[in-house]
């Protein structure tokens, strides 16, 4: 059974969907069950360029994505970073020749990072 705020994705089309609501049925797209995207925060060789960075000053997160920054091209980019927190989820989506970075305005203290990566998958820190 899904759970809210997973990230499901369709391994034959590609498309990524985000659960904002519980339901007891099954996520299918393409004629087949949706996969369940595992949020990775280490995998050997990529950490570096897709384990998000945080930086809070007051309200204002600026996230960064890699410690060597993830490339931007059209073939390898990051296409969206996420916030979210107990009572908000705040998403931000990059193209080819962005930063491979963003703002955020939060009104919450703790809060999680997520990033997708068209080709390495879901991460967070
Ligand atoms: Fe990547």
């Amino acid at each position: 059974m899904t759970q809210k705020r997973e990230i499901y994705k369709c391994n034959s089309c590609g498309n990524v969907v985000e659960v904002v609501h519980l339901g007891v049925g099954e996520l299918v797209c393409c004629g087949q069950p949706m996969v369940k995207m595992d949020e990775k925060s280490q995998e050997e060789g990529l950490t570096e360029k897709h384990l998000p960075l945080a930086e809070a000053d007051g309200q204002k997160i600026k996230v960064k994505i890699g410690a060597v920054p993830h490339p931007m091209v059209a073939e390898h980019f990051i296409e969206w970073i996420e916030i979210k927190t107990a009572n908000e989820c705040l998403l931000k989506f990059l193209k080819p020749g962005d930063k491979p970075e963003t703002e955020f305005e939060l009104s919450e203290a703790n809060f999680q990072v997520r990033a997708y990566c068209n080709i390495h998958g879901l991460w967070k820190k």
